[in-house]
C-alpha cells in the first residue's frame, strides 16, 4: 500500500455527458483529486442498447483510460454498470467502482421497511441489477422498478421543471407512488437534475438515493482504505474531459455545464480514425446458411 497516498487521476466514463453528476460529486467531496473524464457522446444513449454492445463501448473506454494512468476508473453511468462491471472488473487490475452497490446500500440503510423503488433507463432496469444488488444486502426487501426512457432528453432539453416532464413523470411514477416505498433509487446520470420534481411527485416521505453521489463516497472510502487518495504534495488538482464528439458547441457546454454545475474547462475531442467496422474485412466472420432468414 502507498505510504504518501498516490497522486494518479480518477479516471471517470459515462455514455455522454449525464456523467458529469457524479464529477460533480467527487469535485465536492474529494477536492484534491484530479478527474479524467471520458463522455461517448458519439455513441449514447446506451440505455437502449444490448449488454454485449455496451460492454465493448465500456472495455474501448476503459482502456483509453487506463492509457492516461488513472488509478481507479467510475462507472458513472448507471446502464454501463448494470451490464458492464464484472467484465471491466475481470479486465482490469486497478479498482473499477459502479454506481448499483453504493446506491443499493445506501437505499437499503434507508429503508427501514424494506421498500425500495428503483428508476433507470431500459436497460438498467431490463438488467434487474439494482434489485440483484438489493437482494444479497437484504433478501427480504421488496423491490418495485420503472424504466422512464424519456427523462434523459427531457433533462437535456432543460426541461427540469417544466408541465411536460411532470405529466411525463405523473404517468411512469403512477405504480411507484401507490407501492408505500421508503426509498427510491435515481438509478440514471440524468435523474439527480429532476430531484426536485421527483420529490414532488414521490411526496417527502420517500427518500431519494443518488447513485452518482453515492458511487462518489464510495470513491473516497475506498481510496482511503487503501491509501491511495491524492497526497497534499500533489498540488493543484489537473482535469482532463475527453468526449467522442462535441454537437452544437454551445447549447451543449450550457447542458454540461448544468450537470457539473460549474464553468466546463476546455475539452478534448477524440479522434476516431482506426478502420471502422464498413472498411474491414469480415470474409473470416461466419455467414448465415442459405434458406435461413436472419
Ligand atoms: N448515462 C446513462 C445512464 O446512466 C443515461 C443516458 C444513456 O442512455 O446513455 O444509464
Amino acid at each position: 500500500m502507498p505510504l504518501n497516498g498516490d497522486p494518479r487521476p480518477i479516471g471517470v466514463f459515462d455514455s455522454g455527458i449525464g456523467g458529469l453528476t457524479t464529477v460533480r460529486e467527487l469535485f465536492a467531496r474529494l477536492p484534491r483529486e484530479s478527474v479524467v473524464y471520458f463522455g461517448d457522446t458519439a455513441r449514447l444513449p446506451y440505455g437502449n442498447k444490448s449488454k454485449e454492445t455496451v460492454t465493448r463501448f465500456s472495455l474501448e473506454i476503459a482502456s483509453f483510460l487506463a492509457r492516461q494512468h488513472v488509478k481507479c476508473i467510475v462507472v458513472a453511468c448507471n446502464t454501463a454498470s448494470s451490464h458492464a462491471l464484472d467484465t471491466l472488473r475481470d479486465r482490469y487490475d486497478i479498482p473499477v467502482i459502479g454506481v448499483i452497490e453504493p446506491a443499493a446500500k445506501a437505499a437499503v440503510a434507508a429503508s427501514p421497511r424494506g421498500r425500495i423503488g428503483v428508476v433507470g433507463t431500459l436497460a438498467t432496469v431490463g438488467s434487474n441489477a439494482y434489485a440483484d444488488a438489493i437482494a444479497r444486502l437484504a433478501p427480504r426487501a421488496v423491490v418495485q422498478q420503472r424504466a422512464c426512457p424519456l427523462f434523459v432528453p427531457l433533462v437535456e432539453e432543460g426541461w427540469l421543471d417544466h408541465k411536460v416532464t411532470r405529466l411525463v413523470a405523473e404517468e411512469y411514477l403512477a405504480e411507484l407512488k401507490t407501492a408505500d416505498l421508503d426509498s427510491l433509487i435515481l438509478g440514471c446520470t440524468h435523474y439527480p437534475l429532476l430531484a426536485g420534481l421527483l420529490h414532488e411527485a414521490m411526496g417527502a416521505s420517500v427518500r431519494l438515493v443518488d447513485s452518482g453521489a453515492e458511487a462518489a463516497l464510495a470513491t473516497g472510502e475506498l481510496l482511503s482504505a487503501r491509501g491511495l487518495l491524492a497526497p497534499a504534495s500533489a498540488g493543484e488538482p489537473r482535469h482532463h474531459f475527453f468526449l467522442s464528439d462535441e454537437p452544437r458547441r454551445r447549447s451543449f457546454a450550457r447542458i454540461a455545464e448544468s450537470f457539473l454545475g460549474r464553468a466546463l474547462p476546455k475539452v478534448s475531442v477524440v479522434d476516431q480514425t482506426d478502420l471502422p467496422w464498413f472498411e474491414r474485412s469480415h470474409a473470416s466472420e461466419p455467414s448465415i446458411p442459405s434458406g435461413e432468414t436472419p
